[in-house]
């Protein structure tokens, strides 16, 4: 007998009349008086679940199948026939049904077949992918991680795995976790007056908030590279979009200026949109309905329309006429807020818009800088209601405008040394960027909180499970 997965059988990979064997948990269970159970089972691959019918000649029936609840796992052996009930297409006639897991007790089972607000679910992030909300946002996070690697392998990019464990600070900007290990020092002789040596790595160590710099040695030579991690920011930033830990995919390319990178990101992103339109129709259309937002159309739309790409300069101009604060007005070399950003999306622009060229001192020591002196050639791709998803830069490919640089921004330059190498040895012209993972999830799903996209959020004050 085969086992199948629910996703072959509503695939029409599997043929009529087959015997085969399913494994799975029950979604809901209904009972007829004529000894007859309708039992939906799902195995987390299909967004719908298949309906399996449980006959009173069947040996388990009265002892067992009367009893089972949703939630319970169950291997079924059975034939495969079309149904006679309009809601699906096929079902499975049960010939055998084995019981792998109970539920102890059902009152304190917290995924009933209801629907569940967002916010409760956060709280049984253990069990929340059981219901079609979550299930859904997996199966599409697997397509965007898919098509991304796909669409760089086709263009011939190297993956670059970077390193999580770091002794600098890759943005300069001072949010890094610190890794506190000790070396087990247990004998007198081992003991030694070096402060330092007392550290695992006999150094002070932390979390990397971004591989991009150890990234940028291989695009000294490999020309064409990409790392995707988990990254981790000590930011106490509470909000909708913010994560401690999350995944980042960046790429770097030798050889790049500002506009390759934009237009290769727009296109990396009209290819996994098209992707995740293809693989997850039925995904998208039951987000659409559930969110009550035409996710179809928002893809879509990108992939016609792309980017709009302004100036900051011209954007401060724009806020300053049109945006309606109470306070000051914006100058040039104030941060824009995310109100502000989204006004430009949502509101202005109606559209992804890219935001090139800030003021020096807003980014990072690593951009490079125009001709002007005073901005950088940079990027910020932002989202209509997420924000920000998108980050990136030509580099800085002279040592001593670098230099400078990191003096200006109170960097420790010794610190930096084998960057600075980079940029002694056959430096060249070079740009990337870095794509917030859970936060593109967000623009595809439609979901307007990161930590229902993420299995296991963690942020300030929270890192439960
Ligand atoms: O703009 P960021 O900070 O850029 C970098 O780290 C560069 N080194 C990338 C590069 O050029 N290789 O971060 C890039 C993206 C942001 O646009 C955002 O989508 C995401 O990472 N991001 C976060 N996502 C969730 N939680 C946070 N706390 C995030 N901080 C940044
Ligand atoms: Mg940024």
């Amino acid at each position: 007998m085969i086992s199948v997965s629910i996703s072959d059988i509503h695939n029409n990979c599997i043929k009529i009349n087959s015997q085969i064997k399913i494994n799975g948990w029950i979604k809901s269970k209904r009972d007829s008086k004529i000894g007859l159970s309708f039992i939906h089972v799902s195995d987390g691959s299909h967004i719908f679940d298949l309906q399996v019918i449980a006959k009173k000649n069947l040996k388990n029936y009265f002892s067992e199948i009367l009893k089972l609840s949703t939630g319970c796992s169950i291997c079924i052996n059975g034939k495969l026939i079309f149904s006679t009930g309009k809601k699906q297409k096929y079902e499975l006639l049960a010939d055998k049904i084995k019981i792998f897991g109970w539920i102890k007790n059902n009152n304190t089972y917290p995924i009933s077949p209801k629907k569940h607000t967002l916010e409760y679910l956060r709280d049984v992030s253990h069990l929340r992918s059981r219901t079609n909300i979550i299930s859904s946002i997996s199966r599409i996070r697997n397509s965007v991680l898919h098509s991304m690697h796909n669409f760089l392998f086709e263009k011939k990019y190297f993956w670059i795995p970077t390193p999580i464990i770091t002794s600098i600070d890759a943005e300069g900007s001072g949010s890094m976790f610190t890794i506190s290990s000790k070396k087990n020092i247990s004998t007198k002789k081992n003991i030694q007056k070096d402060y330092n040596s007392k550290y695992f790595f006999s150094k002070k160590v932390f979390l990397s908030v971004s591989g991009q710099l150890t990234l940028e040695t291989y695009s000294s030579s490999l020309s064409k590279v990409y790392t995707f991690g988990p990254i981790f920011r000590a930011e106490n930033s509470n909000t909708s979009r913010h994560l401690s830990e999350f995944w980042m995919l960046e790429v770097e390319t030798s050889f790049h200026i500002l506009q390759d990178i934009i237009i290769f990101s727009e296109n990396l992103l009209k290819n996994i949109f098209s992707y995740v339109l293809k693989i997850n129709e039925e995904e998208i259309f039951f987000l659409s309905n559930y969110l009550k937002t035409d996710l179809k159309n928002r893809l879509l739309s990108f992939i016609k329309n792309g980017f709009i790409i302004i100036e900051y300069k011209e954007a401060i101009k724009i806020l300053n006429k049109f945006y309606n604060f109470s306070n000051k007005k914006i100058i040039f070399g104030h941060n824009l807020s995310s109100d502000q950003e989204k006004y430009l999306s949502e509101k202005y622009f109606k559209s992804v818009i890219v935001i090139i060229n800030y003021p020096k001192d807003l980014k990072a020591f690593y951009m490079k800088l125009n001709k002007d002196k005073k901005t950088v050639a940079a990027m910020d791709v932002l989202f209509p209601y997420v924000g920000e998803i998108i980050g990136g830069s030509e580099r800085e490919d002279q040592l001593f405008k670098l230099d400078q640089r990191m003096l200006e921004m109170q960097l420790n330059k010794e610190d930096y040394w084998w960057y600075r190498d980079l940029r002694k040895y056959g430096t060249v012209p070079h740009a990337g960027f870095g794509i917030g993972f859970e936060r593109l999830l967000m623009y595809i799903t439609g979901i307007n909180n990161i930590r229902d996209v993420t299995p296991f959020p963690r942020t300030v004050n929270n890192a439960n499970f």
